[in-house]
């Protein structure tokens, strides 16, 4: 397994492989790798035939008032966990310098999708995006993959990747891969780390909510209300939780809609605070064409 600290490295590494024939696969993470993440590594050598992991922790999508300070890393837990898959060829993990070389602030050019960030995470964390979606491009531009695999816990964030690669012709396969799961359904998460055991018991509302999100779309319930209803009222069986948005969109616009029509992608989405510690999750469902 190479590790490939510069861009320059990075670029002339991915070349090669290029020149000899290979479908690359990139898997984007910030690090501190959990199931999850081997998940997305798993579904990378199904899709390509070379399999790099880019570990980066990008600042520019947090906030002030975010965790960057404390975001937790461990680069040579990583590498051990990356290498004892036998699955990856190739590690990037530049310093923030390598993508940011005249610093963030001094970055003229953004990536920005105001119509599809209006909503969802979008509202609560401005900025939040505009740095996810210039970083994804940078890492592309690095380490060139015909296929990037992202994780649809963090769906918002899938759905403008796969519309970045549309929109500017990046000729980049967007692979979504479903989220990994604890036994009682909390999704998998590196912010899960700092939840105590109180909170951790009680996370469990998130999953449970967009279950019966599902369960209600699956079945024949053709209006948002009902089910937002739902999931309300199951994050507010947990004490200490605190809802910050429970929302039922297509997952073409991420804008709400009121009610479904049979063939919409819809997706039902929670996010959720415990104390200071934020956590998502979401359901998509495929509504049936028969129940309508
Ligand atoms: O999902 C993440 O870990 C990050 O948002 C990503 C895609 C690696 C960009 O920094």
């Amino acid at each position: 397994m190479q590790v490939l600290r510069t861009t320059a490295q990075m670029q002339a590494y991915a070349d090669e492989q290029r020149r000899k024939g290979h479908r690359l696969v990139l898997v984007p993470t910030m690090g501190t790798l959990h199931a999850g993440h081997l998940a997305l590594v798993n579904r990378a050598r199904r899709e390509g035939d070379h399999v790099t992991v880019s570990i980066f922790v990008n600042p520019t999508q947090f906030s002030p008032d975010e965790d960057l300070a404390s975001y937790p890393c461990d680069f040579e837990a990583d590498c051990d966990a990356l290498g004892s898959t036998g699955k990856v060829d190739a590690v990037f993990a530049p310093e923030v310098d390598e993508l940011y070389p005249d610093g963030a602030e001094a970055q003229a050019i953004w990536i920005t999708s105001p119509e599809l960030t209006k909503y969802l995470c979008g509202q609560y964390r401005p900025g939040h995006f505009r740095g996810v979606l210039t970083v994804v491009l940078k890492l592309f531009a690095c380490c060139k993959p015909h296929v990037a695999v992202f994780g649809l816990k963090d769906a918002q964030q899938f759905y403008l990747l796969r519309r970045l690669s549309h929109d500017l012709a990046l000729g980049i396969h967007i692979a979504g891969e479903p989220t990994v799961r604890e036994a009682d359904g909390l999704a998998l998460s590196s912010r899960n780390a700092y939840l105590n055991s109180a909170e951790r018991a009680q996370a469990v509302v998130l999953s449970r909510a967009v279950a019966q999100a599902r369960e209600l779309m699956e079945h024949g319930q053709q209006q948002s209300a009902p089910v937002v209803a739902k999931m309300t009222s199951i994050i507010a069986q947990a004490p200490l939780a605190t809802l910050q948005y429970a929302e039922v969109v297509r997952t073409d616009t991420l804008v709400p809609v009121k009610a479904f029509s049979p063939g919409d992608e819809i997706m039902a989405a929670v996010a959720v605070y415990f104390d200071r510690t934020r956590l998502i999750d979401n359901a998509i469902v495929k509504i049936p064409l028969s129940q309508c």
